[in-house]
């Protein structure tokens, strides 16, 4: 297969039709931007499984998404974009950077879930933009599509909370990333897995996802395994 890109996570691959792609979930583990760096082998494997199964349900909520079809353990078939470089994170809980910029506590209920826009650039280390920086940078067309973004965010936000909630996780805040379709439609795109949103086990507290690794606290591979097995459990 040729690739046409690497990134930290993923592979995409060619295919014979010019609209679809294959986007390969890879093993490596990243964070702080690829400062620390690991494996974990099976991770791709339980990353595409859990995307798969967001996506799927997401669909049927209504939200467009760029999968067509999972080929394999660790491969899906989606429909090529052209990535928007802005990282879209919705937050429900204080968390992560949100308690550095503003000095709020790990663990503090947000008093309505908030949305961000990041600039996708690994130089400039993902920086914190607002709807001016996004207009000035030309990352889209123009502001209905910032207004886009912000909705689909707010609405896969409230479809998660609940599709986490009844597996016994609260999703504290996660990141989201949109392309363009052939035709210029917004459509969900890369991935959503406990690498890109942070989930809390609403009995013990416990942290099941990245912060695992980004802080040395556990075994992420047992954390994603169990998302996993509770997603497909309750399907
Ligand atoms: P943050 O608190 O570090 O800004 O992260 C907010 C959410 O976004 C969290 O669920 C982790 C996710 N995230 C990514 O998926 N990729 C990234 O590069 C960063 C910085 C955060
Ligand atoms: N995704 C980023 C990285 O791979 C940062 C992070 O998730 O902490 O470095």
């Amino acid at each position: 297969m040729e690739l046409l890109y690497e990134g930290k996570a993923k592979k995409i691959y060619k295919t014979d039709n010019p609209n679809e792609v294959i986007c390969e979930f890879k093993d490596s583990l990243t964070a702080f931007n690829g400062e620390k760096v690991d494996k974990e082998s099976g991770k791709g494997e339980l990353n595409c499984e859990i995307t798969t199964l967001i996506f799927q349900a997401l669909e049927k909520e209504g939200i467009p998404t760029h999968l067509i079809k999972q080929i394999d353990k660790n491969k899906q078939l989606v429909k090529k974009v052209d990535i928007i470089p802005i990282e879209v994170v919705v937050r429900n809980i204080a968390a992560g950077s949100l308690c550095k910029r503003l000095g709020l506590k790990e663990g503090e209920k947000l008093k309505f879930p908030i949305v961000e826009f990041y600039y996708k650039n690994d130089e400039l280390n993902d920086p914190l933009i607002n709807d001016d920086h996004a207009m000035i940078l030309n990352l889209v067309d123009n502001k209905k599509e910032l207004e886009t973004l912000r909705e689909y965010g707010r609405k896969v936000n409230e479809f998660l909370i609940n599709f986490f909630d009844k597996v016994g996780l609260i999703l504290v805040d996660f990141k989201i990333e949109f392309g363009k379709d052939k035709d210029g439609n917004i459509i969900l795109a890369d991935e959503i897995t406990p690498d890109s949103c942070r989930l809390w086990d609403k009995k013990t507290g416990k942290k099941m996802d990245k912060d695992l690794f980004r802080f040395n606290l556990g075994d992420i591979k047992e954390a994603y395994k169990e998302v996993l097995k509770r997603l497909k459990d309750a399907k």
